[in-house]
């Protein structure tokens, strides 16, 4: 279980989150939703470590872990794909992958492991494995982000915008990928700005508006929720 307390978090010039308290059920995928600048991407950040809170805490499962650094983050089993790609355009989509394994580049065996895992998941990886990833097409790179951030068999998946500026065939790819992590027992949080997709990807939802809840529960409770509706035209109702 994966939760936020009371979180008030922001870059110094004032706090964006003001306040969250969120519970992420194990193996569900949360669509977190809401408006730009709502604070969508600061949640996943505060979790991954990038973001320390001001106020609150995150705790996974018994142990907390605002404070964390990053890389210990990840050697908690939570790996972040942030919104723009952090690919080496010159190095190869197996370099790339590789270093998703970086905490585990000792244990050889592991490493090819766990990268057999990543080629099932993501056959791209495997089809351009020796294609610069600077040359690939965005939707490609997506898929080559989210395979690099398997490679240490994360327990949970922090997604921010996986779908953002893709053309329909990558957006295939990546709702079958995210079936597939739901399948194999992730917890994926998942930040859409496509309100269609993201719930109909979810088990779980959250509606964030000026850094604060404004709504969560089931992704059919927030699919049927009167005040939705507004969210598919990008207006918020105002309360
Ligand atoms: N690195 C940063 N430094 C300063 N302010 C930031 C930074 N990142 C985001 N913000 C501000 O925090 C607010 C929330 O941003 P963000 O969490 O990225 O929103 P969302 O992902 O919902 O669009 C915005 O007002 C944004 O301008
Ligand atoms: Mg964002």
């Amino acid at each position: 279980m994966l939760e936020l307390q009371g979180v008030s978090a922001g870059y110094g010039g004032g706090d964006v989150l003001q306040g969250i308290d969120l519970t992420i059920v194990p193996q569900s995928v949360t669509c977190v939703l809401g408006p730009n600048g709502a604070g969508k991407s600061t949640v996943l950040r505060v979790v991954s470590g990038l973001v320390r809170p001001r106020l609150g805490k995150v705790t996974l499962g018994d142990r907390r872990i605002d404070g964390l650094s990053p890389p210990e983050v990840l050697g908690l089993g939570v790996a972040h794909v942030p919104q723009t790609g952090a690919l080496f355009p010159g190095m190869t989509v197996r370099e790339n992958v590789l270093m998703g394994g970086y905490l585990i580049r000792r244990q050889r065996k592991l490493l090819a492991e766990r990268y057999s895992a990543v080629v099932n998941l993501v056959p791209l990886v495997a089809h351009r494995a020796d294609t610069p990833a600077g040359t690939l097409s965005g939707g490609q790179r997506r898929m080559v982000e989210i395979g690099r951030s398997l490679m240490l068999d994360p327990a949970v998946i922090l997604l921010d915008e996986p779908s953002l500026g893709l053309d329909p065939q990558s957006l295939e790819a990546v709702t079958v990928l995210i079936n597939r992590m739901h399948d194999n027992e992730k917890t994926v949080v998942l930040v859409e700005q496509n309100v269609r997709l993201g719930l109909a990807l979810s088990t779980h939802a959250v509606v964030l508006e000026g850094g604060r809840v404004r709504l969560h529960g089931t992704a059919q409770e927030i699919t049927e929720h009167p005040d939705i509706a507004s969210l598919y035209v990008g207006a918020f109702v105002q309360s």
